[in-house]
């Protein structure tokens, strides 16, 4: 069986840095470079104060104990490749923009090209591992690439070993995984290739949480978690409408089914809908997969996920305008939250910028306050949101704050579009002095104490609850 003592990972993003990190950080006998072609990611991963490139509680203490040990950051990918015995690919694969599976197939230029120059640059033996998310049998194409441009006595072994991980809870996720999935081809070089990085993670993943399976299935069950993962917010989300218009309460709703222990109480959260890179990109991409296989009703079952997301956007934007007497026209609006979810800086596909955007369309003023998000991140995502209007024309309508407080003040309504914990402890008795009067909160998230605002004066409309406000 090949032993993994160096290994190289290819992208150095959300999923590559703390993935490798902390392979680092548990196998001290193996040497971890993380490459990527960004010189500022790769800088922002080496720089001397620790001002890591992506936010992920319990990241910057696995990095200051491995970096410079046996954890290195480098732009030089050719030396990473030549180097490594196992080599991990953990690059982007968005949604195509353009082209034949626009909108819905996954993008796999990067992977192509981090595969080509593997087969372009090794000159020994490499296991090669898809850590990124990429549609079912991907790992045939990569396979021929390798071998048709592979150097005499080089031989390539892939294998597919899709991540898990969730972003905000990423290191508490990659320390004790409910399961680590790793598949091969079922030859006996497939097999041992898969050992060997069955090896890696059993330096502190236990045996009974490293499922080995075949290449395709592996690299389906990527794409069905999240679909599955997806579904169920689409589910509870479904029912939060039917609530709004009943006067059923959601969260008493989610309570009663979760019981059930086939249902299960997780992941029954209704909200303002799901964000993240990963989400609506991998049903995409299993939507793309169906249809190539003419199949056409499960490839509309799962559209209709996304479809349903979009609706609960719109429909939390249209329960703002129409509570606010059905206009919002230079009346100025706190948006707290701008991260996808709490306790990360990622903001892609974040349900915070549908909801600014279609405020800015009804010409409201918004103020915004999120505690992690960069502010030429937030004002990248609205430039990129609204691409028919100028940064300038943006900067008149929205104003970026520095506290939840001071995005209130002088606003006739609160949104809260990102479960932060520190919107739990919001001093709202301040909030509602320093607002116009009536004072409105929506909220999308299910996180203030409904009872306590109305109290204050507020007036609470919150998804999934219906009655009077
Ligand atoms: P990312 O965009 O944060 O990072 C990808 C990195 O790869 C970028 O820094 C880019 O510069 C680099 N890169 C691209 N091509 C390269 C090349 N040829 N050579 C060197 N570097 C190159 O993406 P993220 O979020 O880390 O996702 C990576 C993959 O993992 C995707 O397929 C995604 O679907 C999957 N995934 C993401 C999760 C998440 O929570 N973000 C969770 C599980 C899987």
């Amino acid at each position: 069986m090949p032993r993994v003592n160096k290994i190289c990972c290819i992208g150095a993003g959300y999923v590559g840095g703390p993935t490798c990190a902390v392979i680092a950080l548990k196998c001290p006998h193996i040497r971890v470079t993380i490459v990527d072609l960004n010189q500022a990611r790769i800088d922002a991963w080496n720089s001397p104060d620790f001002h890591l490139p992506i936010y992920e509680p319990g990241l910057e203490d696995v990095v200051r104990k491995a970096r410079g040990r046996n954890l290195f950051f480098s732009t030089d990918v050719d030396k990473g490749i030549q180097e490594a015995d196992l080599i991990f690919v953990s690059v982007n694969t968005p949604t195509k923009k353009s082209g034949v599976g626009a909108g819905s197939a996954a993008d796999l230029n990067y992977v192509e090209l981090a595969t080509r120059r593997i087969a372009a640059i090794a000159t020994s033996s490499k296991i090669v591992v898809e850590k990124s998310t990429v549609p079912c049998r991907t790992a045939e194409s990569m396979r021929i690439i390798l071998e048709a441009n592979s150097k005499p006595n080089t031989r390539f072994d892939i294998l597919s070993n899709p991540e898990f991980l969730a972003e905000g809870t990423a290191i508490k996720d990659l320390f004790a995984p409910d399961r680590v999935l790793i598949g091969s081809l079922q030859t006996s070089e497939g097999k041992e290739a898969c050992q060997a990085l069955c090896e890696v993670y059993r330096n502190w993943v236990p045996n009974d949480k490293i499922l080995t399976v075949g290449l395709w299935s592996s690299e389906l069950s990527k794409l069905a978690a999240n679909a599955m993962l997806a579904q169920r917010i689409s589910s509870i989300n479904a029912l939060s409408a039917i609530c709004e218009a009943t006067g059923a309460n959601i969260d008493e709703v989610a309570h009663s089914i979760g019981q059930d222990s086939r249902i299960g109480s997780k992941f029954l959260r209704a909200s303002v809908g799901f964000g993240g890179s990963c989400f609506q990109k991998d049903i995409l991409n299993l939507v793309y997969l169906s249809e190539s296989l003419n199949l056409k009703e499960v490839a509309e079952y799962w559209k209709q996920v996304v479809t349903m997301n979009e609706y609960q956007k719109r429909r939390f934007s249209k329960r703002v305008v129409d509570t606010l007497f059905n206009t919002i026209t230079g009346k100025r609006i706190a948006v707290l939250g701008f991260a996808f979810k709490a306790d990360t800086g990622d903001t892609r596909e974040s349900a915070a910028i549908t909801l600014i955007r279609d405020f800015q369309e009804e010409r409201a003023l918004v103020n915004i306050y999120d505690p992690q998000v960069e502010h030429s991140q937030i004002w990248s995502d609205l430039s990129e949101a609204s691409p028919s209007m100028s940064l300038e024309t943006i900067q008149r309508q929205v104003s970026i704050c520095s506290s939840a407080l001071e995005a209130c003040r002088n606003a006739e309504a609160v949104v809260i579009a990102t479960e932060w914990a520190e919107f739990k402890t919001i001093d709202w008795q301040s909030v509602y002095a320093g607002m116009n009067k009536p004072a409105f909160v929506f909220d999308g998230r299910l996180l203030v104490n409904v009872e306590e605002l109305r109290a204050i004066g507020f007036k609470v409309a919150v998804i999934g609850r219906g009655e009077r406000l």
